[in-house]
């Protein structure tokens, strides 16, 4: 809304303008017959309001009248859609490395967090030097292995919270209902604090950890918001909704409280002081590089980049996955019987679930891959930008193109999945197709160079977690809600969300 009345405003200052670049803009959109079809557009700001307020489901309801290939005159910003496993097949195997390159939303322009960022960085010597320590250090069986404790010390200590609330809206009268949408987000925020910096965050008794989370929540807010300086890239110096202005006070806020646990991490290691399993923290400091890709060694404001990236790109992704596929166990009784008869005759009652289990639970495996086609966190991916022109399934597509793959239309193209609409984990038992990047038609993480480099973290914590969540308690839907009447439409911020948190009632397995 806030968007529209920020563009109706501008539209009333260009009217002169847009009534003369009219004739001139028709006859420009008759001689480019050879770029992809798409809506017709406005003047001046092209296709901005055929967005809505979900874009990824506003562009797949246009496959069909244009087909799997879309394009979007966004203000200035031309914009390539992808909606079809076929058309996101001839994208990643013929063309990945020209459309590798980001261009980083000008909210993230601020303290140059795009200068030192993997996830919006432009691709180049450092993209490459980062992204090369995250998949060799970082996100490593071996390292993961080593800290599969503090994952489950942080599902664990969610576990006990839920207990407590239930318990206390129990004794008030209540049928003890929790918000798993709450739940979900501060354990996955907990995990990465832990993994990266080795600190409970959301521990009430941490100052700074109250303040942090309170300043990353801000962050993720001014990430997640349409930004008109993003379409006319003239006006970023106006900043007219001042979204960047508020994103430098809060991501100030958050990196200040993070360069002061480096500073202590750094003191510590001066005075020798080793720990025996490395956080991300650690390996960050004690990196050195090969040199190869220009600098050796991170500087520390890349440092306080990177953790703040980890919390941005690893926190609600992971959390929301957990919510949806909650939410459709409770509106498929069946599945849920299934799931859990599976993690009753696995695991059994006398211990907890552990990573190693998932694969004995292929109907549980199952469960999470309808649950990333039917709801990537990610739905457009991480928009890529064309490093040069390129002629693309017959289309030439100009050098500074956006390109955005919609998983979301991808997970439901009719081509691809029979029944695309439906949930049923089924489809995937008797399917090798799997979300790792290879298979076009499931592509929640991406593909190709720019594919998520958090997927070996995410998978575990999703796994664990809702195994935990199904294996502890039965879950029952608020009183008063029927399968049915489970509200599941979508919200869009940095992730796509439920607009309705889940609510859902624990109760204690009978063991
Ligand atoms: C369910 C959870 C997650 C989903 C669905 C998800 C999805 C994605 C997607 C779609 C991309 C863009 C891929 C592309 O452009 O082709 C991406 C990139 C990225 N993800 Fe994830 N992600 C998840 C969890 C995580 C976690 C846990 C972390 C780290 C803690 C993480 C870190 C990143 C980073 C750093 C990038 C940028 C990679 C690059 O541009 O080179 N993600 N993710």
């Amino acid at each position: 809304m806030e968007i529209t009345s920020s563009l109706l405003f501008l539209l009333i200052l260009l009217l002169p303008a847009v009534a003369l670049i009219l004739p001139l803009s028709e006859r420009r959109r008759r001689r480019d017959g050879s770029k992809p079809p798409g809506p017709p557009g406005w003047p001046v700001f092209g296709n901005i309001f055929d967005l809505g307020t979900i874009p990824h489901q506003t562009l797949c309801f246009l496959r069909p009248k244009y087909g799997p290939v879309i394009w979007l005159k966004l203000g200035s910003v031309n914009t390539l859609v992808i909606q079809s496993a076929k058309a996101a097949t001839e994208l990643f195997k013929n063309h990945d490395q020209v459309f590798c390159d980001r261009r980083c939303p000008v909210s993230f322009t601020a303290h140059n967090y795009n200068q030192g960022s993997l996830a919006v960085g432009r691709y180049g010597s450092y993209w490459r030097m980062i992204r090369r320590l995250c998949t060799v250090e970082i996100m490593v069986n071996r390292r993961l292995n080593e800290t599969a404790y503090l994952r489950r010390k942080c599902i664990d200590n969610m576990i006990h919270n839920m207990e407590e609330d239930a318990e206390v809206a129990r004794a008030q009268g209540d049928a003890g209902e929790l918000d798993l949408s709450q739940f979900l987000f501060l354990l996955a925020f907990n995990v990465i604090g832990n993994l990266v910096l080795s600190r409970d965050l959301i521990d009430s008794r941490s100052k700074e950890g109250r303040e942090f989370f309170n300043a990353m929540g801000r962050v993720m807010e001014w990430g997640g918001k349409p930004n008109i300086s993003d379409f006319f890239p003239v006006l970023k110096w106006l900043d007219p909704q001042g979204i960047k202005r508020n994103m430098e006070r809060d991501m100030g806020t958050a990196m200040k409280i993070i360069s002061e646990f480096v500073k202590e991490r750094m003191e510590e290691k001066q005075l020798g002081e080793e720990t025996t399993t490395k956080d991300f923290l650690d390996v960050l400091l004690e990196y050195q590089g090969e040199g190869k890709d220009g600098a050796d060694k991170l500087t520390e404001q890349n440092v306080l980049i990177f953790i703040l990236e980890m919390f941005f790109a690893g926190s609600e992704t992971s959390s929301s996955t957990i919510e949806w596929a909650m939410a459709e166990l409770l509106r498929h009784p069946e599945s849920m019987r299934k799931v859990k008869e599976e993690l009753d005759r696995v695991v059994g009652p006398k211990r907890k679930v552990e990573e190693c289990d998932t694969e004995n639970l292929p109907y549980f495996q199952a469960v999470i891959k309808e649950t990333l086609r039917l709801y990537p966190a990610l739905p457009l991916t991480i928009p890529r930008n064309a490093m040069e022109e390129r002629n693309f399934m017959g289309y030439v597509i100009p050098k500074d193109t956006h390109i955005w793959v919609n998983s979301w239309a991808i997970g439901r193209d009719p081509d691809a999945w029979e029944d695309p609409l439906s949930f049923k984990p089924e489809r995937f038992l008797s399917s090798k197709i799997d979300y790792k990047g290879q298979n076009f038609e499931l592509l929640p993480f991406g593909s190709g160079r720019r594919i998520c480099v958090g997927m070996p973290l995410a998978l575990r914590v999703i796994h664990l977690a809702l195994a935990t969540l199904l294996h502890h308690f039965d879950w029952e839907l608020p009183i008063n809600t029927t399968p049915k009447d489970l509200d599941m439409n979508e919200r869009m911020g940095i992730t796509a969300r439920k607009l309705v948190p889940l609510r859902a009632i624990p109760k204690k397995q009978v063991m």
